[in-house]
């Protein structure tokens, strides 16, 4: 079995100031039966690395480059994440992909830097809505995977987020067959790849997880957390959604 991971992406949101629901957050849950994880903005992780310091919450960064370094203005390579306390790092999220024109060959080549530094690979994968109704999700899905993860990878180095790009901080949520159908195949996809070492890769969710939808979501077969965006900003929220888990 997978083991269990509550993640909260805090995308370009978090000033110092918002350690304190970091620090909630360890209040909360001392001794956790599942991981919990943080990725506040870059400006962040250090900060938060060392407030979680000695607790069972973990600090992530949301992007790193495939350089471990060299003459790259404004990038952050994986090395420098986990310098700064960094143990795991998200990688192809659909902003990235959008905003910046990440290729599932640019996200593999970041996610074999990140695995080379030591981080947990977070990878995203996701359909547009357009790619939906045309019925094309789980090839979508299925080509970012084998796109994505490099050739030498091993399944205990990675973590893969299932998020569908119309779900993302739209409110709107796939049905829990949906979620489930997608998750089985991804399952069946990284088993052809890792073998019996797929069972335990842990498959998240992501895409407006709220506390009031979380359990029934977490209830789906082969999902095994959540990657969550607007509701782990207050520890409040993500207290909920991580107690569902
Ligand atoms: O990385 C997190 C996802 O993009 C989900 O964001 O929970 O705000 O919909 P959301």
């Amino acid at each position: 079995m997978a083991r269990k991971l509550a993640a909260g992406n805090w995308k370009m949101n978090g000033t110092q100031a918002a350690l304190t629901e970091a620090q909630a957050l360890t209040g909360m849950f001392p001794a956790p039966s599942v991981e919990i994880l943080l990725c506040p903005p870059t400006t962040l992780v250090y900060a938060m690395a060392e407030a979680l310091r000695g607790t069972a919450i973990h600090t992530g960064g949301q992007d790193c480059h495939a350089h471990a370094n060299g003459a790259h203005t404004g990038d952050t390579s994986a090395e420098l994440l986990a310098d700064a306390g960094a143990t795991h790092v998200i990688l192809g999220h659909s902003e990235r992909r959008a905003d910046h024109g990440e290729t599932d060959a640019i996200v593999r080549a970041k996610t074999q830097a990140a695995v080379a530094a030591g981080l947990v690979a977070i990878v995203c994968v996701g359909e547009t809505l357009e790619q939906r109704e045309a019925g094309e999700t789980l090839d979508v899905v299925r080509a970012q995977l084998q796109g994505s993860l490099p050739d030498t990878i091993e399944a205990d180095k990675i973590v893969i987020a299932y998020e569908p790009v119309w779900a993302i901080g739209t409110g709107k949520v796939p049905t829990l067959d949906q979620i489930g159908e997608v998750h089985a195949d991804m399952r069946k996809a990284l088993a052809g790849r890792f073998g019996d070492d797929a069972k335990m890769l842990p498959l998240l969710y992501g895409g407006s997880v709220k506390p009031t939808n979380a359990a029934e979501i977490f209830a789906v077969s082969d999902v095994d957390g959540a990657l969550v965006g607007g509701a782990s900003l207050k520890a409040d929220d993500f207290s909920g959604i991580i107690s569902a888990l």
